[in-house]
């Protein structure tokens, strides 16, 4: 499949049209950034990591009835997808309080949250992504009642399968962000699930081994994103 005519450039990834209507190619870049776009660098092969990974999650979860956009990869940064009309929500599910949950409300870090909440964001840059309620998202016509009651269904859905799968990596889904699009009248997963929108915790260590490494700069960041790879992509080593 080839890269006709590039459609759009994100921070991250890039998104070109093909030869088919309803298709296109994303590819992973190396860019990776932080805080609103303030911390900025490019890694070498974070874009395969991240790729790789992505592309494993989307087959695993097709297998598990969750529909995603995911086609085939063309080469290790080169993903085919369906072209879907992207719904502008950060739909993120979080299993353990942390990250922004802990800096704008009173949960201690490490706090597990059980049931699993869902946090959807408005996927705007301009306004750094403000928190939203099920009340703007229909009066903002982002989506209709019935799509977000689908969106989220979905999203404890893939919660479930994903933590299952990581668990058995020795790995805990602390929380993560997904993003949903549709074709016609159907929802499909879209976008990517990797180490840059996951966080990740070491069952027994406690280590990160997501994008926290590069934010707060814990540590070689693609020497952790390659070891992931192997790990979350290779023989179960805890059941
Ligand atoms: P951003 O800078 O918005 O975070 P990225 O660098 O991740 O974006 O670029 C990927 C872009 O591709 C995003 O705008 C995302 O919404 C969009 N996208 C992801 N999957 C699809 C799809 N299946 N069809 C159309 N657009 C998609
Ligand atoms: O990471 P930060 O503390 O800024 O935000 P968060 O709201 O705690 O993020 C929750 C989860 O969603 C983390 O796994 C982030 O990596 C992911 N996320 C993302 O991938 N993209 C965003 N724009 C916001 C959050």
């Amino acid at each position: 499949m080839k890269c006709k005519q590039l459609l759009v450039k994100g921070k991250a990834k890039s998104v070109y049209s093909t030869d088919d209507r309803h298709k296109l190619v994303i590819e992973f870049r190396d860019d990776i950034t932080a805080f609103d776009g303030g911390k900025k660098d490019v890694l070498k092969n974070k874009g395969n990591y991240n790729a790789e990974v992505s592309a494993f999650f989307f087959e695993y979860l097709e297998q598990n009835g969750i529909r995603t956009h995911f086609f085939t990869m063309v080469d290790p940064h080169h993903m085919v997808v369906r072209k879907l009309e992207m719904i502008p929500l950060e739909v993120i599910v979080r299993n353990i309080a942390a990250g922004s949950l802990v800096r704008n409300y009173p949960f201690r870090e490490g706090a597990p949250l059980n049931p699993p909440l869902v946090v959807i964001d408005y996927k705007d840059d301009a306004r750094h992504d403000p928190m939203l309620n099920d009340e703007i998202i229909v009066a903002l016509k982002l989506a209709t009642p019935a799509e977000l009651k689908k969106i989220k269904k979905m999203a404890l859905e893939v919660n479930r399968l994903l933590s299952s799968l990581l668990s058995d990596h020795g790995i805990t889904l602390v929380d993560f962000k997904m993003e949903f699009g549709r074709q016609g009248k159907t929802i499909y997963l879209g976008d990517e699930i990797s180490m840059d929108s996951m966080r990740l915790w070491d069952k027994k260590t406690g280590e990160s081994l997501d994008k926290d490494v590069y934010r707060f700069e814990k540590g070689d960041v693609m020497a952790i994103y390659n070891r992931v790879v192997q790990r979350i992509t290779g023989p179960v080593m805890n059941k």
